[in-house]
């Protein structure tokens, strides 16, 4: 199917439901690897870093719907955000889940003090704490609750919780910073495509009714 500017709600679907199971593919090749022997001498570092790093790109791509949206004028692309999005929050509880009972096998006191005395794993905490409240808002039934003024205010914590998503893989890296640093430079483009957008927004109306969009 080619990609057009539009498309109708039937090919939409279609397109949702196999992008629905193309997302779920990193998890499929974790339980194959787990299946096969895969997972490395330290599986549960295999898992953390594995389900770290989607939840990342999770990020990132939700975050590219809108630019890349405006930039192809391809509107139906929004309706493949919430799904993006809420994925980026299944990858995040499974890499926290993984920390939590596989890593601190739920010693309550060493979690705690991995939390306060970590300061990768406190910026990683924040970011996760940060999705739940996005997480839980994210029906149609929440948008008419809040109100969509007020729900786009709440999910414009998206950008806070992707800057805290790379400065945790910043920090907890060691030594070699380039997979943070392309990262942050994905980020960087992203929040200035926001930018440019806001900016021509605001630009608008100020130029002919004949130009708006
Ligand atoms: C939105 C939330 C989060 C994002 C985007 C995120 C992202 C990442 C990324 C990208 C990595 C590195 C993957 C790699 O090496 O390829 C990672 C590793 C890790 N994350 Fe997170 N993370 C999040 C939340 C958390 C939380 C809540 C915890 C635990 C409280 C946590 C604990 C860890 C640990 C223990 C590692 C492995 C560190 C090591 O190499 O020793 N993360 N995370």
């Amino acid at each position: 199917m080619m990609l057009a500017r539009q498309l109708d709600a039937a090919s939409v679907a279609r397109l949702k439901s196999a992008l629905f199971v193309v997302c779920l593919m990193p998890l499929g090749l974790l339980v194959w690897r787990g299946f096969t022997g895969g997972l490395t001498a330290n599986p549960i570092e295999f898992i953390t870093h594995t389900t770290g790093w989607w939840t990342l790109s999770f990020l990132m791509i939700t975050l590219a719907v809108t630019p890349l949206r405006r930039l192809l004028d391809m509107p139906w692309l929004l309706r493949l955000r919430r799904m993006l999005g809420l994925y980026a929050f299944f990858y995040a509880s499974l890499h926290f889940l993984t920390w939590l009972v596989v890593d601190q096998f739920f010693d309550w006191e060493a979690i705690i003090k991995d939390i306060a005395k970590r300061p990768y794993i406190t910026v990683g905490f924040a970011a996760f704490s940060l999705l739940l409240p996005l997480a839980a808002t994210s029906t149609n039934a929440m948008v008419r609750r809040l109100g969509a003024a007020r729900w786009q205010s709440l999910h414009r914590l998206i950008y806070v919780i992707a800057v805290l998503g790379v400065v945790h893989f910043w920090w907890l890296v060691k030594k070699d910073i380039r997979e943070p640093a392309v990262f942050a430079l994905i980020l960087a483009v992203l929040l200035g495509a926001r930018i440019v957008i806001l900016w021509r927004k605001r630009a608008l109306p100020l130029v002919s009714g004949a130009q708006r969009e």
